[in-house]
């Protein structure tokens, strides 16, 4: 049997090259290999405020993004989540076989709730229902960036947990992380992530940015004074992360871009690599808008919902069995 495939994004803004680089470039390659499940995930975008008209917006652009970026509805199930009910019912379940301190020790919540007056207490029971979108669908291998390993890590352990509590039912997922996308940092803060939702606009590049503003971006991204394109982490993070950028939008490796431009520099290369840029998204922005009007996109979603429900409400019911939640059906028995 084909192995399966999840992976989710929020609709919570703009795509960013980070969500680009880190998860979205390798669906269309993966879906030739796995039976893959590709989903917005709505329910986890409102455990913050959101705006309803720009949501309802966001969730569309996002389903254009997936298919402008080569995501085939023939090959991959493309769904939104808020319209496959399991997701809502099995993240429930998990609610109650996750525990409130291994949920309170996720990095994400602590990152998005301290500090805040008020918090809801979907930000907290935000992973368990990650699990659910993973463990519905029999999933062997979840592609993410390098922030979501955490809560791989709590989706394993509560899936073993349910399986040894109750039924073995779940497959226990691996997560998969780019060699070189897997952590794109913000071009202001080489130390941060790059974001959807950086207070300062000139540290990400979106998908959907005009060339000349991707050109001002790179050229405006903090390096170093020393001039020496080298790929270091620790001592030169702005130009470690430029090379990644330009290694995850070329398939060049690390080294062949390091020896390109030994002896060049910074100007050049970024020069270079906003080019580049500008280069690989122009297809992806066109697409991006012949889909997003389009009725096709419609029916695209209609059938991945479909055809996602069908696999997950199987699960769900071996769940609730499992559980021994639902009454005991006489005729069934
Ligand atoms: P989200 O919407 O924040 O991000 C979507 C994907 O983009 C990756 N990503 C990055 N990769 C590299 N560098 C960056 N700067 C960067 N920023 C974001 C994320 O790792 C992710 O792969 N909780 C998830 C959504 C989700 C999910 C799931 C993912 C819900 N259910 C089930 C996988 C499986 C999230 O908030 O991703």
């Amino acid at each position: 049997m084909t192995k399966r495939l999840f992976s989710g994004i929020q609709p919570s803004g703009t795509l960013t090259i980070g969500n680009y680089l880190g998860a979205m470039k390798q669906f269309p390659e993966l879906q030739e290999e796995y039976e893959s499940y590709l989903c917005i995930v709505d329910y986890h975008a409102i455990t913050v405020p959101q705006d309803r008209l720009k949501l309802r917006e966001q969730i569309r652009s996002l389903a254009a993004f997936y298919l402008a970026c080569g995501v085939d509805p023939k090959k991959s199930t493309l769904f939104i989540q808020s319209e496959v009910s399991a997701h809502a019912e099995l993240a429930w379940m998990l609610q109650c076989v996750a525990s409130i301190g291994e949920l309170e020790r996720m990095t994400q919540f602590k990152d998005k709730s301290t500090g805040k007056e008020s918090v809801t207490a979907g930000l907290l029971t935000y992973p368990p229902l990650m699990a659910a979108d993973i463990l519905l669908y029999g999933t062997e291998v979840v592609p993410v960036g390098d922030d979501q390993k955490q809560h791989l890590e709590l989706t394993r352990n509560v899936a073993e947990r349910f399986n040894k509590r109750y039924n073995d039912i779940f497959t226990i997922p691996d997560i998969r992380v780019q060699e070189v996308g897997a952590r794109i940092m913000s071009l202001q803060n080489p130390e941060k992530k790059m974001s959807k939702s950086d207070d300062n606009q000139k540290a990400t590049i979106f998908m959907l940015d005009e060339p000349k503003k991707i050109e001002k971006k790179i050229k405006s991204a903090v390096t170093d004074s020393e001039g020496i394109i080298e790929y270091n982490k620790e001592e030169k993070p702005g130009i470690t992360n430029l090379i990644n950028i330009y290694s995850g939008f070329s398939g060049l490796t690390v080294n062949e871009i390091v020896s390109q431009y030994e002896g060049k520099g910074y100007g050049v290369f970024k020069q270079d690599l906003a080019d580049l840029v500008v280069e690989k998204l122009k297809p992806i922005q066109d697409r991006y808008f012949e889909l997003y009007e389009s009725e096709e996109l419609d029916d695209i979603l209609d059938e991945g919902a479909e055809k996602a429900d069908a696999v997950a409400s199987k699960t769900l019911r071996k769940a609730k069995k499992a559980m021994g939640i639902g009454r005991v059906h006489l005729k069934r028995r």
